[in-house]
């Protein structure tokens, strides 16, 4: 009895810190869940979209068509407020997040890489309901400003 007393009140204070700990988080987090999240649509729709162009699976006009118009509407999202100063990678207090202090740095550089991906997901967006071929070939420019931007302002995986 006397230990289960014991054990129980550790469990409690343990889920306890694990909440406070939870509760303390960095004052841009929402920020920078919210940037995620749009990467999280760009890379559902081109993931996708990749696997019809791949044949993985098997190419449907109108989901193709709506995946793209998906991507073309994430790529034209404003995005001043998800990007505030201070909410870079190398602030431990901030949440997991691989933006580089790069991007703030250079400012506004970022915004042409940004630029490519628009123009080169506003011609997927009216190609890639076209047809297998139409598809593949408007793919390469996306993935190459995913990448472009990339290589420049994300920090690599640890
Ligand atoms: C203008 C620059 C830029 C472009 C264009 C860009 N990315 Fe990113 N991406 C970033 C940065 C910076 C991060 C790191 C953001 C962070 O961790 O807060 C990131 C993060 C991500 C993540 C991780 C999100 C998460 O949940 O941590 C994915 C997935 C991703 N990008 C996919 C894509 C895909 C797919 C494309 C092209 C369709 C793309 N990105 C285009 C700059 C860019």
């Amino acid at each position: 009895m006397q230990i289960r007393t014991i054990l129980g009140s550790c469990i409690v204070g343990a889920v306890m810190a694990g909440n406070v700990a939870m509760a303390e988080g960095g004052p841009h987090d929402k920020a920078i869940k919210a940037r995620q999240a749009m990467f999280q649509l760009y890379s559902f729709s081109v993931g996708t979209l990749g696997d019809m162009a791949k044949g993985k699976i098997d190419y449907n006009a109108e989901l193709a068509a709506e995946l793209a118009a998906n991507l073309n509407a994430a790529a034209n999202l404003g995005q001043s407020a998800f990007w505030p100063a201070g909410s870079d990678n190398s602030n431990p207090e901030n949440a997991r997040n691989r933006a580089l202090p790069k991007i703030w740095e250079t400012f506004p550089a970022i915004g042409e890489n940004a630029q490519e991906l628009k123009d080169a997901a506003a011609i997927l967006a009216t190609e890639a309901g076209n047809g297998l071929d139409a598809l593949r070939s408007s793919m390469g420019a996306v993935g190459k400003s995913c990448k472009g931007c990339h290589d420049e302002y994300r920090a690599k995986k640890k």
